[in-house]
């Protein structure tokens, strides 16, 4: 596995980015490093954060129709996932595949190198006959670079709402990557958190023991260990936001205090006014019409949508035209 994409020049060079813009932001995807990566797994055993268990429940529910169509293809297929972090989800769908004897091989993608070591771990142990071929990468250059392209069908799984950290702009680039990275009778499985009451959402992003400030702010440590920075932790507040408009749930850090942050790596120092924010994360909510219209944008057809008990979360199932 490479190291590019956690190189410092890129992470350098983003924070760069995002600390000289008005207003500030930083860019969610370097949430995940090995700490990171822990803190996000303890957020998805958190009780206020439902997305994980509701997408849970939908594969365990639902798992055989969500495969019906790959599998009755009866022929040797590829399983592409992006953002695979853990795992847990897609073991599911693993351990239905294997038990059949069908036969594919499985790509997971992942921006943390570190997920990706373990997870291969834990596929090695519990799939042993499994071909598995991790891929450090970002969900775009992935979809560029179809190393996993042999002319076999491919399924695409995109969950875990990992989509919706991207604005509605971004969101329609990615599914235009989706739309160029697929070939005609490619099906992908995408994860979308559905608008719901407002309150439901934003406890999900403000989590009573704390673990959701702590991922936040873990974004500032990792600037303050990797790029030889001083920010004070302590002095910045995590403060979510949910709009029932836009479905956008945005998480920023609020300095409590004028300060200034020296970042040794960038030779560079930067002044925060009091209660001047940084953005962070956007977790965006849809309605089902919406992931409709994102379908027929990217040149798909929707086969079916896959709601858990409460119309929580729903996983999609699409067909490139
Ligand atoms: C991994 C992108 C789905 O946006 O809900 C969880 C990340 N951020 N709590 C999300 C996250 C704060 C999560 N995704």
């Amino acid at each position: 596995m490479n190291a590019k994409n956690t190189d410092f020049g890129t992470f350098a060079q983003d924070v760069m980015l995002g600390l000289n813009s008005n207003p500030k932001t930083l860019p969610s995807k370097y949430f995940y490093d090995a700490k990171g990566d822990k803190l996000f797994q303890q957020i998805m055993a958190l009780p206020e954060y439902y997305l994980t268990r509701k997408e849970y429940e939908i594969l365990e529910g639902q798992h055989r129709q969500i495969l019906a169509e790959i599998v009755s293809l009866q022929k040797p297929f590829n399983l592409v996932e992006l953002g695979a972090g853990d795992g847990m989800k897609t073991k599911i769908l693993l351990r239905y595949l294997t038990d059949r004897k069908i036969e594919f091989t499985y790509y997971p993608v992942d921006f943390s190198g570190s997920v990706l070591v373990e997870l291969e771990e834990s596929l090695a142990e519990e799939f042993p006959t499994l071909e598995v071929h991790p891929i450090q990468d970002t969900y775009r250059d992935s979809l560029k670079k179809q190393v996993w392209e042999d002319g076999k069908p491919n399924l695409i799984l995109f969950m875990g709402a990992n989509l919706g950290n991207f604005g509605v702009e971004e969101a329609k680039n990615i599914i235009d990557h989706l739309r160029v990275g697929t070939k005609k009778g490619d099906l992908v499985l995408i994860g979308f958190d559905l608008k719901k009451d407002p309150q439901t959402i934003l406890n999900a992003y403000h989590d009573e023991q704390g673990v959701t400030r702590e991922f936040n702010l873990n974004l500032l440590d990792r600037i303050n260990r990797e790029l030889d920075a001083d920010f004070d932790r302590d002095s910045f507040v995590h403060w979510p936001i949910y709009n029932p408009v836009s479905g956008e749930c945005r998480s920023y850090l609020v300095s409590q205090k004028a300060q200034t942050v020296t970042i040794g790596a960038l030779n560079q120092t930067f002044y925060f006014e009091a209660f001047e924010s940084i953005f962070t994360e956007i977790s965006k909510k849809y309605s089902l019409s919406e992931i409709s219209h994102l379908a027929a944008l990217g040149g798909f057809e929707v086969m079916g949508n896959f709601v858990d008990s409460e119309g929580y979360f729903a996983d999609v199932l699409w067909v490139k035209k």
